[in-house]
């Protein structure tokens, strides 16, 4: 296992009702609050009108309409009304899009050139507003995270940064309030939480035993609960372990102490940069052609391992026989959750499929994955993927 820092900072308020703790966790940060959502669905489903009824001796300025894969022109625009209105805190209601955004524009208040910059070069970030998050969508992790993803339309650019001071400092999360949901977002965000997971079990250190056991667990827990929430979208007990999945998934439990960089969201965040697409579908099409092209004698333990661990496959005498098996689970599990598994249901066709293979290595050094890949291999996988 190799040496690692584990900081996860967040204090998290859990369970029905815990947005009763708002005024209290506001309070140690000052009361002109910035706050962001997205385009209204905490409006309709009554959180909106529960922040005002708490907050009624704090000053709110509103910063609405932050879009699915936020952009750096909303970012601006919430630098600008933080510094009008000298903002002492940020409260981000909504999913990773609107978290991710509150984090830049947090950063961004402190620092004096573009906020674009800060997402070219992470290491621009210094200090931060506080960010106080409710949570609507288990997915991202962001609520317990240190990154923010942003895009810029004019550039056809997705990028990720991050800084420890982004990190938010209180999260509510409160099961109910992902009720609303609609199904193609809750299938969305698991497979967001299982691919956080697999990211990182597809390694090659063999000693990371309990950030293994730590994984398999959460992948368990999506397989076992994101079909009850599909089915029952009330279910308090199915949306509570999807919630809990998704901060343990990326607040760097499984990832310490190993060393591989991701290969399935670099490949992602390209088609979310030039089509526009839900994070989540897209990662659920492109993980299970990623496992099947990295498939080979170098890898087959790790698969069959994946296979019998984590879907329950009974080991077979040829191990590829095995972990095909688990890949094909994968595959179907998201298939059954809903989600469409080309591109072509997207309507993606092979027009840009160079241009984001090119974008891909550009942006990311892929030869650092667990199994490393070029260019042509990034094409090779997306040509599978339509
Ligand atoms: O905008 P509103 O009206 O709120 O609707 C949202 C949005 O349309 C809706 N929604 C959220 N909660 C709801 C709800 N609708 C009804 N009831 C609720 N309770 O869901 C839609 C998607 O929301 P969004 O925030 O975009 O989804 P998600 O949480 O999946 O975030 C995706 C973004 O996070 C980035 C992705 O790339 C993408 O930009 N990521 C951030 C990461 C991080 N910060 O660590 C890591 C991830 O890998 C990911 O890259
Ligand atoms: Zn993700």
């Amino acid at each position: 296992m190799k040496n690692f820092n584990f900081h996860a900072s967040t204090e998290m308020f859990f369970g029905k009702n815990q947005i009763e703790n708002l005024p209290n966790i506001l309070n140690k940060y000052g009361k002109n609050v910035l706050l962001t959502f997205g385009g209204g669905s905490i409006k309709r489903n009554g959180i909106y009108n529960k922040i005002y009824e708490l907050l009624n001796d704090f000053n709110i300025v509103e910063l609405s309409g932050i879009e699915p894969n936020p952009r750096i022109g909303t970012v601006r625009a919430g630098v600008e009304l933080c510094r009008k209105n000298q903002i002492d805190v940020i409260l981000a209601v909504g999913g990773g899009s609107t978290i991710d955004c509150s984090k830049v524009i947090g950063a961004g208040y402190y620092y004096d050139g573009d906020t674009w910059d800060l997402i070219k070069d992470k290491t621009k970030i210094d200090k931060v507003l506080p960010i106080v998050t409710i949570l609507t969508l288990a997915a991202t992790g962001s609520e317990m995270n240190r990154n923010a993803v942003i895009s810029n339309p004019e550039t056809n650019e997705k990028l990720g940064t991050s800084g420890e001071n982004m990190i938010p400092v209180a999260s509510i999360l409160d099961p109910e309030y992902t009720y609303t949901l609609p199904a193609i977002q809750t299938a969305a965000g698991t497979a967001d939480i299982m691919s956080h997971v697999i990211e990182n079990y597809f390694g090659e250190e063999k000693d990371c035993f309990i950030q293994d056991k730590f994984s398999e667990g959460i992948l368990k827990t999506c397989i076992k609960y994101a079909p009850i929430a599909l089915n029952e979208p009330n279910n308090y007990e199915a949306r509570a372990n999807l919630m809990w999945a998704s901060s343990m998934a990326l607040n760097g439990l499984c990832k310490g102490g190993k060393t591989h960089g991701w290969t399935c969201h670099p490949i992602e965040h390209e088609l979310s940069a030039f089509y526009d697409i839900t994070h989540g579908v897209g990662l659920a099409i492109v993980t299970p052609n990623w496992m099947r092209y990295i498939l080979s004698d170098k890898t087959v333990d790790k698969f069959a391992e994946y296979a019998i661990n984590v879907w329950g496959v009974e080991p077979c005498e040829d191990k590829f026989e095995t972990a095909t098996k688990g890949i094909n689970f994968t595959e179907e599990f998201f298939k059954k959750c809903g989600i469409p598994m080309n591109l072509g249901k997207l309507g993606i066709d092979d027009m840009l499929l160079e241009k984001m293979a090119k974008a891909v290595v550009t942006h990311r050094d892929l030869s650092k994955s667990y199994v490393p890949l070029n260019e042509n291999d990034v094409l090779n996988i997306l040509k599978m993927c339509l």
